[in-house]
């Protein structure tokens, strides 16, 4: 028998084996082109900034070197002139004092505690930036605890009432009354009960009816948080369309599972997830094109700040944070979206866990008139209880196939349905319908217009920040360079208002506020900021601009990273 490897080939062999030869080359170069060609389609679909370059801003959050400022730098990282340096310290101590003076019993409790409660911890670090957080921590002791609440307000433990801006990270919609009511109605409703889990309360029944009116969808599944209710989704789009991707936009929160959180935060990088440019054609050119792509999660509340993370004063480290909301551009491109996933078999979903039931009763489906195939709900909806919710159409909310039974896709969670939250959501769910509930969602268009009487008054006095708003959500933003922008918290809360830790980033107001309530704390963000500025902390040098201070604040880790290289630095953990 003779094998290949001896013959000599005949001219009939070689004529056979060059088109073979010829058609696998230039298949692969066909394939390695087309394979290029999506990669430059995902890499012009990337939003220029780091928060678009997951991985890259995780490298780049690691190589961040910890430095501070001490006690003569503090106040002019800026190279303040001494008059100006000594009317922030003056100010700062004053404040200082206010809140020693206010907070005793508050501070002395969070003193104790805060060595064991790591999220404490965490948030009292990143209030401001980093450089000038051990400072600020040293002295102006806000303290973490709240004793009660009524109408817009809470009562801190010695007493103090401070208007809330928080909206306790959304789920106060209708005033903190409503919650206690829908809570201790809703529990009396289950109360012979109690905790039974597994089997349904009634209530059960008409959260699901009422659940499917309002998201116009077929089934509906719950979870006890909104970070449930995404990872499901997401969980039921892959096992349906047996694909591996999930695309997000750039800076939109989705809890805190790693596929939805691919950048720094997240120790793991999340190899299954795109991050496209939002409101871009770009981004729809890969949806377009690639075939991994399960589903697409849209956070709405991206409309205020396209492409830019929650924003947090922690990162107010100039004057750049930039908020604008175009309700008719983001309807638009909602809509292109819809098409794009109905064209290619994607699962289009809503993450209304914020926004839902605040924009409108029909939630953000309602409120840019775009329907999507799932939609998240949470926060809000349990009447005050923890809940995440995931409304679908049938096709794809199903976790089994008929005719492939071992084939299922798995969720269970003890507490889902638990009977004390199902009590409470039908209390609110019921409430929805009350003639006092329909008025404050009539009157959701003022919310535009205090924002732009807030906006009009803080132009006239010249002071250097303005509003922007997606109807009850706030941030504030800096419209003149300067390094202590994060410094206006402290203002605002020594003048009675509530911010959640995130600072000015992001105030929350309920729909409840009245003309005169909300009056109120517009004079005191105004008293605030022109107390601040007296102070002198919006004093800024000739030539200043964001850039110069970004600069001026790489070259600072630059320094801080040469002088204590990589593992002989001490870290902000020991500090
Ligand atoms: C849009 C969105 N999705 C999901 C979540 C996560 O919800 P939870 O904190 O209940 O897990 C949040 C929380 O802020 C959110 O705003």
């Amino acid at each position: 028998m003779s094998f290949g490897c001896n013959m000599v080939p005949s001219p009939r062999n070689s004529v056979i084996k060059t088109p073979i030869f010829i058609l696998l080359g230039a298949c692969a170069l066909g394939m390695l082109l087309y394979k290029l060609r999506l990669r430059l389609q995902l890499s012009r679909a990337k939003h220029r900034s780091l928060t678009g370059h997951a991985r890259m801003a995780r490298r780049f959050a690691r190589l961040v070197p910890f430095y501070e400022y001490g006690d003569a730098k503090f106040f002019r990282v800026d190279e303040a002139p001494d008059d100006v340096a000594a009317a922030r310290r003056g100010g700062f101590m004053r404040l200082a004092a206010t809140f020693a003076e206010r907070n005793k019993k508050n501070a002395k409790l969070t003193d104790t505690v805060i060595a064991g409660i790591s999220d404490l911890q965490f948030t009292a670090r990143y209030r401001v930036p980093f450089q000038f957080s051990g400072f600020v921590r040293q002295h102006l002791k806000v303290g973490a605890f709240v004793e009660s609440s009524s109408g817009v307000s809470i009562t801190d433990l010695d007493g103090n009432r401070l208007y809330d801006l928080t909206g306790s990270y959304g789920v106060n919609v209708f005033g903190y009354d409503f919650y206690k009511d829908c809570i201790a109605r809703g529990s009396e409703r289950v109360r012979d009960l109690g905790p039974v889990l597994g089997a349904y309360h009634p209530a059960t029944a008409y959260n699901v009816r009422r659940l499917l009116e309002i998201s116009g969808l077929d089934e509906v599944s719950f979870h006890m948080s909104g970070t449930e209710a995404v990872m499901q989704a997401v969980r039921l789009a892959r096992y349906h369309t047996r694909r591996s991707h999930l695309a997000r936009f750039c800076g939109a929160y989705h809890g805190w599972w790693g596929d939805v959180q691919p950048g720094v935060g997240n120790p793991l990088a999340a190899r299954d997830t795109y991050t496209l440019k939002d409101l871009d054609d770009a981004a729809l050119r890969v949806l377009k094109s690639r075939r991994d792509i399960a589903c697409v999660l849209v956070n709405p509340l991206q409309a205020l700040h396209l492409n830019i993370s929650a924003p947090g004063d922690s990162t107010l480290i100039d004057s750049g944070r930039s908020a604008h909301f175009d309700r008719a551009a983001y309807s638009r491109w909602l809509g292109k979206l819809r098409a794009v996933c109905s064209e290619r078999g994607i699962v289009l979903i809503f993450d209304e866990v914020l926004v839902g039931f605040r924009l409108a009763p029909g939630g953000a489906q309602e409120y840019f008139g775009v329907r999507a195939d799932m939609v998240t709900y949470g926060k809000t909806v349990a009447g005050g209880l923890p809940v995440g919710v995931l409304c679908g159409r049938r096709e794809i909310m199903r976790r089994f196939f008929d005719d492939r039974p071992a084939d299922i896709c798995f969720a269970r969670g003890t507490f889902n349905a638990h009977p004390y939250v199902m009590g409470a959501m039908c209390e609110f769910l019921q409430r929805l319908d009350s003639d006092a509930v329909r008025a404050l969602y009539h009157g959701l268009g003022v919310w535009d217009q205090r924002a732009q009487a807030v906006n009009e008054r803080l132009s006239a006095a010249q002071l250097p920040l303005q509003v922007a708003n997606l109807s009850t959500i706030w941030t504030i933003c800096y419209t003149r360079p300067s390094r202590y922008n994060w410094m206006l918290q402290y203002y605002l809360r020594a003048a009675g208002l509530a911010l959640s830790w995130v600072g000015t980033g992001r105030l929350i107001f309920s729909l409840n506020y009245t003309a005169e309530e909300f009056t109120e704390v517009a004079d005191r963000i105004l008293s605030a900021a022109r107390a601040m500025q007296q102070d002198g902390w919006w004093w800024t040098p000739p030539g200043l601009t964001n850039q110069s201070i970004r600069r001026g604040i790489l070259k600072e880790m630059i320094q801080a990273r040469c002088s204590s290289p990589i593992g002989s630095m001490s870290s902000p953990r020991s500090k």
